[in-house]
This record gives structure tokens, C-alpha cells and sequence, in this order.
């Protein structure tokens, strides 16, 4: 169904509704449970988590965390990058890639990304290596992955630990490999509105490496494998067992979600097709992409994005300022003109609303609005 221009039909960038909707049963009684058991911390909801979720990635260790930055800072704590290490990132991604680099004293080092996929670029990654590189974080982003494989010979030719920032892509898959599962160690954000969300903050640690698990386990509890007796410095980093009963329930559904993410790119690829101007997103060779975000490339973006906005639509940036610009990293030196194809892009961005049961009346809407921005110019 088209709906007439300038009726507002308010589209979200995301709508988590449908799915509350669908899962309200099972949490109510996973809630019960909880409240029945008074396992507030740890217990069996995130026991359970822990091991789906290590068995739908086919991961030999999944470790619950407060947060996908957590899982991060843990990952590179337990993979034993240290202060004033290196740590190769790309410049286009949200910025807790660099924060959890930074506030283990080690130093982020940007890259640009490929000017296709806006992915981290190997060949970048590969002239950033100096002594000093203890790991590289490949980003996975909007819903795609990385280009890891070119990764690995660089960083085994370094020493360096690749550490997967898999927040954005849960159920994505390379050459038939989950993302998550491609390096060394990933972490991953279950922040609401991510293909896996939680009804809060949480995160996870995903390894094949069992002494990398042990460790992020001992550094998230305080430092602690038995009680008040702490041999490191750690710090307080759990799933919450109410988070776990929302995830246990969305992940028996993650797979069917992201099939209707696919089916909604689809949709807009069929829209968009015929717009000038405007750059689709594609799918790299090898990659199933699980669409957490769906990233075109329009001229006069912000002017497109203004008339979105007003239309009801919700789109975003993902992201406006590249990490090496944004004022929090204006200390590592890097200005304007330092990673061209991020700063371009980061210019010409505009994400659409995607989420599992955005409608077809929905989808039309948002292209019809789109086309109509456009042509306003
Ligand atoms: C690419 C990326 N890395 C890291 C994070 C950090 O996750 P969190 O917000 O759970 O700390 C997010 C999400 O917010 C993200 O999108």
C-alpha cells in the first residue's frame, strides 16, 4: 500500500514492539523463575545464555558481561595488550571501539576504511603496523563482517591479537564463519536496539581460547575466582540475570529476525533502485549480512535528512564524526584530511529505519519520502 505524500506515518529507526510482543510469555515466566530462585546474580538464566549463545556462534566460550564496551576492555585485558600498546581500529565506527583501547592505557591507532563497505581496509591496517601494534579490532559494521581473513597474516606476522568488535552483527556469517568467531576473541553489545538486545545494557566475551574466557571471567569479578580473595585488579562486569531471560528468548528467535532484516533490505533495494544519486548498500562476495543498519549514500545529506525527519522518518547518522576527529581524540594529532574515504563518507551517510517487522507500508513510505527529498533539490 503507498500512502500519500505528506501524510506523516511516523516510521522509528527501530521498533522494538513486535518483538516485546513476541517474547512476553517466555520472559514473564524466565522472570518468574528469577524472582522465584532470588538468583539475582549469575544463575541459571545466564548459564543458559552463555552456552546458546556459544553454541549458535559455534564458539567453544561465551562470557556474559555489563556491556559491549566492557567486552571489549576485557577482551583486550585478557588477550595482555597493555598500556601504551597500539591498537589498530577503524576510524569509521561508534566510538566504544576506541574507548575500551583507551582505558586500558593503550593507544587507538585509525585507519581508513574501503570506500565499498566502509569496513576496516587491510591494506591500511597492514601499513599502520609498527613495533608497538599488540592488536587490531576489525569492526562488523552495520551488520556486515570484515574482511578478517586479510587480517590474519598481518597480525601473526606482527604478533598482534585480533580482537572482533562484533556489536552490530550477531548471526552474520563470512565464508560460512560466524562473526564473532574469526579472530582470536570478539566482543559483542546486546544494547536494546542491536540485532540481539537485551531491555538494558549487556555484552559478551566470545573465544575458542579457553585461558582468554578464564581470564575475562576473573578480571569481570573483581579479580576474584574464589570469594575475597582477589589476585588482580578487576572490576565489576556481569550479565544481569534479568537481561539473560530477555536474551534467552530473543536468541531462539535471532535467526528468523535477521531473515526478515535480509528480506527488508531486499524491499529497499527494489524502492531505491531507480534513484539517482543515491548509493545503495551491497553484500561483500562470502558475506551473509544480517542489515543492523541500512547505510545509503545520498549528496546534500543533511538537507535529505532534515526533510526524513520532518516526513516522520527516522533515519540517523551512523556515524557524523570519524573516531580520529571527534573531540575526545583530538589528542592523537590526526586532523581533517587524514582518512579521506571515512571523512567523505561520514558526509554522505544516511541510515534508513530497518528493524525485523518494519512493514512493506512502512518501507514504501520511508522511499516515497526519500524520493520526495530528493526531489526537492
Ligand atoms: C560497533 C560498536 N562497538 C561497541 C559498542 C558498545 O556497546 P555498549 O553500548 O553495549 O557498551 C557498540 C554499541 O553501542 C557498537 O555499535
Amino acid at each position: 500500500m503507498t500512502r500519500p505524500l505528506g501524510v506523516k506515518v511516523p516510521v522509528p529507526m527501530v521498533d522494538l514492539g513486535a518483538q516485546q510482543d513476541e517474547i512476553a510469555d517466555e520472559v514473564e515466566a524466565g522472570l518468574k523463575d528469577v524472582f522465584a530462585q532470588a538468583s539475582f546474580i549469575s544463575g541459571p538464566a545466564v548459564d543458559e545464555f552463555e552456552q546458546s549463545y556459544a553454541r549458535f556462534l559455534g564458539a567453544r566460550n561465551c562470557v556474559g558481561v555489563a556491556n559491549g564496551t566492557d567486552a571489549l576492555e576485557l577482551a583486550l585485558r585478557a588477550s595482555g595488550v597493555t598500556a601504551g600498546g597500539e591498537v589498530i581500529l577503524p576510524a569509521n565506527t561508534f566510538i566504544a571501539t576506541a574507548e575500551a583501547v583507551s582505558r586500558i592505557g593503550a593507544v587507538p591507532m585509525p585507519v581508513d576504511v574501503d570506500p565499498e563497505y566502509l569496513l576496516i581496509d587491510p591494506g591500511r591496517v597492514a601499513a599502520a603496523v609498527t613495533p608497538r601494534t599488540q592488536a587490531i579490532i576489525p569492526v562488523h559494521l552495520f551488520g556486515q563482517t570484515a574482511f578478517v581473513e586479510r587480517l590474519v597474516p598481518i597480525a601473526a606476522s606482527c604478533g598482534a591479537v585480533i580482537i572482533e568488535d562484533a556489536a552490530q552483527s550477531q548471526g552474520a556469517t563470512r565464508n560460512g564463519r560466524f562473526a564473532g568467531t574469526l579472530g582470536r576473541v570478539a566482543g559483542t553489545s546486546f544494547y536494546p536496539g542491536k540485532n540481539l538486545g537485551a531491555a538494558g545494557d549487556a555484552g559478551a566475551v566470545v573465544t575458542d581460547d579457553d585461558n582468554i574466557a578464564a581470564r575475562v571471567r576473573l578480571l569481570g569479578a573483581h579479580g576474584s575466582e574464589q570469594k575475597y580473595l582477589h589476585d588482580v585488579v578487576g572490576m565489576n562486569s556481569r550479565l544481569d540475570t534479568v537481561q539473560a531471560v530477555v536474551l534467552n528468548a530473543k536468541l531462539r528467535r535471532l535467526a528468523g529476525w535477521n531473515e526478515r532484516r535480509r528480506r527488508a533490505a531486499d524491499r529497499y533495494r527494489e524502492l531505491l533502485a531507480d534513484l539517482p544519486g543515491v548509493v545503495l548498500p551491497r553484500s561483500a562476495e562470502g558475506n551473509i549480512d544480517v542489515w543492523h543498519l541500512y547505510v545509503i549514500r545520498v549528496a546534500e545529506r543533511d538537507r535529505v535528512l532534515a526533510a526524513l525527519n520532518d516526513a516522520g522518518v527516522g533515519a540517523g547518522i551512523h556515524y557524523p564524526v570519524p573516531v580520529h576527529l571527534s573531540g575526545a581524540y583530538r589528542g592523537l594529532g590526526l586532523g581533517p584530511g587524514s582518512f579521506p574515504v571515512a571523512e567523505q563518507a561520514a558526509g554522505a551517510i544516511l541510515s534508513l529505519p530497518i528493524f525485523p517487522h518494519i512493514s512493506e507500508a512502512q518501507q514504501q513510505y520511508v522511499a516515497d519520502q526519500l524520493r520526495a527529498a530528493l526531489g526537492r533539490s
